[in-house]
């Protein structure tokens, strides 16, 4: 696909890899050569920054040190030692593909490409990534730093997001591993997309490749990487229901349990519907955090939760509004205060449910055991008054 001069390749292998040895950031995993600690560091990195990932990392490493330990784990307590990193399926997949070394390999992680390769969710990065730094086989790994950086300095103005770049991409960068140097080398490249050559303003004066850099050279590091926009995730208007509970359930909220399947599978959540347009419309004039909902949307609650729940409640007013964005959706939440409206202590499962998994009442206690995604851990964090 592109072809450059040895030259100009040794050079940036060479002073990327010396440059490397004296400037490397002290991280918790490149402490270890445990194989499985650096396979959970690749996995937690790849969507999350280092400084997020740091305290989750030495935290899952302390509770699940060894293969075995991860294989045995209920999938609820990873979930839980994976809350607020996002992307769960990461950490489901990331269990599955353990317990079948433990199973297959004798809880040795696989060194082929071909085996490690294909346990659940190691894509080309993880298995590229995992191999080098544990095993130093001289595989690329390439992550958005990874193509930032070759992009810049050998100038290429194809576009990322297309396959057939990347797969340009990942021949460059295997050809430019030095002999026996494959884990440092593409440490280094990760390092330097992440400390120097930057997105938006790249350290160009503090890099050791600069002076071959064509892209600066040319002045247009900032124009580069090429990169076709994903589509924007789509806004979905939701309404959830703070639902509190009384007499033996008093100071607890309603939560419910997600399907074990689809996105946020199997973690807790409030009970909540997306709004239709006219609902949501109709009192977006007052129907603002700290006002009583507007009569439309009293009506269509008290319908939706019962339905959800079976449960009658009284709506009581709107407490907050989030925003969470996936990569294919955005959540626009209004949350409102519900207060219990049926006779004596309310039972669950009584009644209509649409939704299937289960429903519980939860203490602020509670939240320290279950698994909540971010968006309602801000709610009831907030609602419970914990920082
Ligand atoms: N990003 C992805 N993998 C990394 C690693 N091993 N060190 C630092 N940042 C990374």
């Amino acid at each position: 696909m592109w072809e450059f001069n040895t030259e100009i390749t040794n050079f940036f292998s060479d002073r990327l890899l010396e440059w490397y040895q004296r400037h490397k950031r002290d991280l918790p995993w490149r402490r270890s050569r445990d194989p499985y600690h650096i396979w959970i560091s690749e996995v937690m990195l790849q969507q999350t920054r280092v400084e997020t990932v740091i305290p989750y990392y030495n935290k899952f490493i302390e509770q699940f040190p060894t293969v075995e330990a991860l294989a045995d784990a209920k999938e609820e307590d990873v979930l839980k030692a994976w809350e607020g990193l996002g992307y769960y399926s990461r950490a489901r997949n990331l269990q599955s593909a353990v317990r079948e070394v433990k199973e297959s390999y004798g809880g040795v992680v696989p060194d082929s490409k071909e085996a490690f390769g294909s346990l659940k969710g190691v894509g080309p990065y993880t298995a590229g990534a995992v191999l080098s730094i544990a095993y130093n086989l001289p595989e690329p790994a390439i992550d958005g730093n990874v193509m930032r950086v070759l992009s810049r300095f050998f100038l290429l103005r194809d576009d990322i997001a297309k396959p057939a770049t990347r797969t340009g991409l990942e021949k460059l960068a295997r050809a430019l591993i030095p002999e026996g140097e494959a884990g440092s080398f593409n440490q280094a490249l990760m390092e330097l997309g992440a400390t120097v050559c930057t997105p938006k303003s790249p350290h160009c004066l503090t890099c050791p490749v600069m002076e071959h850099c064509a892209g600066r050279l040319e002045g247009v590091q900032h124009e580069l990487p090429v990169k076709t926009k994903a589509k924007r995730p789509k806004p979905e208007r939701r309404a959830a229901a703070l639902i509190e509970g009384i007499g033996a359930e008093a100071g607890k909220v309603l939560i419910r349990q997600r399907a074990k399947k689809g996105l946020l599978a199997g973690m807790w959540e409030l009970p909540h519907a997306e709004a239709p347009e006219e609902v949501w419309q109709l009192d977006s004039e007052r129907d603002v955090p700290g006002d009583k909902p507007g009569l439309a949307v009293q009506d269509w609650l008290r319908e939706k939760v019962m339905e959800e729940t079976g449960m009658a409640v009284e709506p009581l007013g709107c407490v907050m509004e989030v925003e969470h964005t996936f990569s294919h959706i955005q959540w626009q939440m209004r949350v409102y205060r519900c207060a219990f409206a049926g006779y004596g202590t309310p039972a669950l499962g009584d009644g209509l449910q649409a939704h299937e998994g289960q429903m519980r009442w939860a203490s602020r206690q509670d939240l320290d055991e279950l698994a909540f995604p971010n968006v309602f851990l801000r709610i009831l964090n907030r609602h419970f008054g914990r920082t």
